[in-house]
């Protein structure tokens, strides 16, 4: 089942300075702004929900947009594992993040995988943190078999019907302007979602752009994407969600 908003998540990575944010933010509302006045049938409804991920000192500028008008959600890149209160210098709590105005929370992306060490276990615990805090997570994954690895936690955790995100990422098209076809983004998509249930909503993410962005988004089971690369340049993003929309 394809979910009726598509989400389109920025991912900023490590880039980006206050001003380059602020700058960002005015040329894209401005644009999007444009699109809206520039025909009659553009309505705020055919948006995609937005969110975007810069990194954690700057999602003050996401929430408070001072005067614009926020076309967008607030995400993090990241959450602390371990519950709010204790001696854990240096991490963000998911109740601090969820106190702030995020909607949602990256969780387990490939590089923290690979240069932070993050297991399994630990995407499993800030997956906990997050579902426990009213937060959604979006949980990166590069194959199937971390998909099987997180299922156990994941059926246990789907308390109060909330809402499982997973984003399919293949690390060889994290990057690298080649993405995976549609037809494995497809395929994989459907995988996951008999595994973790139909209303399941799944991203896929890897070299998205605005000139291949639609092949994914209308896929039957490709809910959004996970964008880095083409979301970092204003004017790229917003070419980008004028296409889905
Ligand atoms: P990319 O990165 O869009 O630059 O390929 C995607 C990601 O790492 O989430």
């Amino acid at each position: 089942m394809k979910t009726e908003k598509l989400l389109i998540i920025a991912n900023w990575k490590l880039n980006k300075t206050r001003s380059e944010i602020e700058a960002w933010l005015t040329e894209f509302t401005d644009l999007l702004a444009y699109w809206l006045t520039d025909s009659p049938a553009h309505q705020p409804t055919d948006l995609p929900e937005i969110a975007l991920a810069p990194a954690f000192p700057y999602l003050r500028a996401i929430l408070n947009p001072s005067g614009l008008e926020p076309f967008y959600k607030a995400a993090a890149q990241d959450v602390s594992q371990f519950l709010h209160g204790g001696a854990y210098t240096g991490e963000v709590s998911a109740k601090q993040l969820k106190d702030t105005g995020v909607k949602y929370i990256i969780v387990g992306h490939s590089e923290r995988r690979q240069h932070l060490g993050e297991t399994n276990a630990d995407v499993n615990e800030k997956v906990t943190r997050c579902l426990e805090n009213d937060l959604i997570p979006i949980i990166c994954v590069s194959n199937l078999d971390e998909v099987e690895a997180l299922t156990p936690n994941l059926q246990h955790l789907t308390f109060n019907n909330q809402q499982l995100t997973i984003a399919f990422e293949p690390i060889e098209a994290i990057g690298t302007g080649q993405p995976e076809t549609p037809e494995n983004a497809q395929k994989i998509a459907l995988a996951i979602k008999d595994r973790l249930g139909d209303n399941t909503q799944v991203l896929y993410g890897g070299s998205v752009d605005a000139s291949n962005v639609t092949d994914y988004t209308e896929l039957p089971e490709i809910d959004g994407v996970l964008v880095s690369g083409a979301s970092l340049d204003a004017a790229d993003f917003a070419e980008l969600v004028e296409k889905v929309a």
